[in-house]
């Protein structure tokens, strides 16, 4: 047994790598190794023998083990001092950085608008997408035989609400008008921005777009505040000095009377649009006095108040901001398309560490 301990401590300690070592493990503590054969033998010995031999040999193998354990940490050691030794890390190196998201185009310039019509008081109200036809349409003195409800190409859902209104998506924003009646009552002042839903599909058309709806209601209000209010509008948010003349046109909504449609001066000149200048004008939305009957189906006394509203595209605006000549471009996802109007930060990581843009 001395000899065995002699012959594996020696071992052990000269061992030249942990593949050697582990050899050296079923070599002498494995299955079949020269240690555990002798304690095989025990079984043969009388009662007496094995008295001394077994504990012995217990010891002998506790003892291997421990030696081949120390042995491996002492290696690891090593390989962790040698690996100190001659690596390093440079901290004063800057980071990676990551990618940054940023905005989308129409997000942003929705808060571009409710930033201008915040300053003039208005809040923000919200509605659901997934309306009834009795919000988008009757409410908005729009009966079912009326011709707007199929113009509109309006998406129809299978379901119905409490009342068997169908479901319908919002074809506008007008509905938020109702549903901002009912809950405020007046005097009210809201912007109503959000996704709108028709069936048309072209270069000016896609069957999601957006619109942000504007609702003031008042004793005393009157066409002469509309104009003001989105003469202020147009001059901050197209940022051109001096404002941006705006041309009413007469027109006819069921929901507002007297009507107009609203389009602002502009050039085409070399192919490029220009806000504020030209001969050209470009429509920006629809307006007028809010009609009785949608006061009245909002709860609201039409012998008491009046109100203007307007209905704004915010994708058609935000193409004539930046000059975007295909409306689907927004809803393509496409990070080429997003970088070059400057909606993307570069893929570029930014060696500053910070924010890319
Ligand atoms: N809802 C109308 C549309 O989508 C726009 C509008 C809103 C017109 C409010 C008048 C008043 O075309």
């Amino acid at each position: 047994m001395d000899d065995l301990r002699e012959k594996y401590l020696t071992l052990i300690k000269d061992v030249a790598d942990e593949a050697a070592l582990e050899d050296l493990r079923v070599q002498a503590v494995g299955k079949k190794g020269e240690i555990s054969l002798k304690m095989r033998e025990l079984g043969k010995m009388t009662p007496e023998e094995r008295q001394v031999a077994g504990p012995a040999l217990n010891a002998l193998k506790n003892e291997i083990n421990s030696a081949l354990a120390a042995r491996k940490a002492a290696m690891a050691d090593a390989a962790l001092e040698e690996r100190l030794a001659t690596e390093w890390l440079d901290v004063t190196l800057p980071s990676r950085g990551r990618p940054a998201g940023s905005i989308h185009p129409i997000s942003q310039v929705t808060e571009e608008i409710t930033a201008i019509f915040a300053d003039m008081g208005f809040s923000v109200a919200e509605g659901p997408r997934v309306e009834t036809d009795w919000y988008v349409f009757d409410a908005l003195n729009i009966p079912g035989h009326h011709p707007a409800r199929a113009e509109m190409d309006t998406f129809y859902m299978k379901t119905k609400d409490e009342a068997g209104n169908p479901h319908v998506l919002r074809t506008h924003t007008s509905p938020v008008q109702i549903r901002s009646m009912e809950k405020m009552g007046a005097p009210l002042r809201v912007i109503c921005p959000g996704g709108v839903y028709r069936a048309d599909y072209d270069q000016t058309h896609t069957p999601m777009f957006h619109q942000v709806e504007g609702l003031a209601i008042d004793t005393d209000i009157s066409m002469a505040n509309l104009k003001w209010v989105l003469e202020e509008f147009c001059r901050a948010f197209f940022e051109v000095e001096g404002g941006v003349e705006l041309r009413f046109r007469a027109s006819h909504f069921p929901f507002t009377e007297p009507s107009a449609e609203v389009d602002i001066r502009c050039s085409w000149e070399g192919g490029t649009l220009k806000i504020g200048e030209g001969d050209d004008w470009l429509e920006i939305l629809g307006s007028g006095m809010v009609h009785p009957k949608v006061l009245q189906a909002g709860g609201i006394d039409p012998a008491v108040y009046q109100g203007f509203a307007f209905g704004m595209g915010i994708d058609r605006i935000a193409m004539l901001k930046y000059g975007i000549p295909d409306l689907r471009a927004f809803f393509d996802s496409d990070l080429r398309w997003l970088r070059h109007y400057g909606f993307a930060s570069l893929d570029q990581p930014n060696l500053h560490g910070g924010l890319s843009r």
